[in-house]
């Protein structure tokens, strides 16, 4: 299968610490990959490696078969490339639907078509019914989606969530799940930053497994629940699927 994003060999250092140590992997096309491990792994690294927003020490990224390591994030973001935030954070002077738009100044000068392509992004999270709600008036789970929304408005092939789901309700978060798995459907690409094993079994077809900043497994996300190496790594002796 053709792979949309191919990352080789990946390093990034802080001073003597490897936060991403030789990490390679791809992702298929429509399909929605988890990007797994304890905190302080290098997963949202790798996430800034990707965007550009950090700079990488070595390795190589291709996009679409084409080199873009190092490149600007403004250009990886116009090439297709898009991602949430670990920590959300709209901007609390502007509607949920100005927020959105914001995504699309990323491609278009055009207010009209920042406009309608956020409407779209918005109504594709569920969220088109509170465009003109001012953002403090949001749950949490609708300011996960607001980002979302936000990354999608940029038009992406790929998008990378850092952790939509954290702080959520078993039911939020399956809501979540739901639209996640649109997305795919409809051919968008995802790498997902997620803890709750049991929504990594559901929706992402490949697992990679990341451990003091290098890859330690990287399989289906049953074999990898399965490996004595994430097992004792990660999910300690506690975990039961
Ligand atoms: N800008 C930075 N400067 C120095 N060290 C950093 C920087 N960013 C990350 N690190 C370190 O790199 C390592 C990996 O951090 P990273 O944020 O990528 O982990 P993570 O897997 O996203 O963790 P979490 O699950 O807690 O979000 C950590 O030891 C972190 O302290
Ligand atoms: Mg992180």
């Amino acid at each position: 299968m053709t792979k949309l994003l191919e990352v080789k060999g990946l390093t990034r250092r802080f001073g003597g610490l490897v936060a991403v140590n030789n990490v390679s992997f791809g992702l298929d096309a429509g399909h929605i990959t988890a990007l797994i491990g304890p905190n302080g792994a290098g997963k949202t690294t790798c996430f800034n490696l990707v965007t550009g927003a950090l700079k990488i020490s070595s390795g190589k990224v291709f996009f679409e078969g084409r080199s873009i390591e190092n490149s600007p994030p403004e250009n990886i973001c116009r090439m297709g490339i898009a991602r949430t935030f670990q920590i959300v954070r709209p901007m609390r002077d502007m509607t949920v639907l100005e927020n959105a738009m914001v995504g699309a100044f990323s491609w278009t000068k055009n207010v009209g078509e920042a406009r309608a392509t956020a409407y779209e992004s918005l109504e594709s999270v569920g969220l088109a019914s509170k465009a003109n709600a001012t953002t403090d008036q949001l749950t949490l789970p609708d300011r996960k989606m607001l980002e979302a929304a936000k990354a999608l408005s940029t038009r992406p092939k790929l998008l990378l969530l850092d952790e939509v789901m954290a702080g959520l309700r078993p039911t939020e978060a399956a809501g979540v799940v739901r639209v996640l798995q649109r997305l795919a459907e409809k051919g968008l690409t995802i790498l997902l930053v997620e803890h709750v094993m049991r929504i990594i079994m559901e929706v992402a077809s490949t697992v990679v497994v990341l451990h003091h900043g290098a890859k330690i497994a990287e399989g289906s996300p049953k074999d990898v629940v399965s490996d004595p190496k994430v097992l004792e790594g990660y999910l300690g002796t506690g975990f039961h699927g």
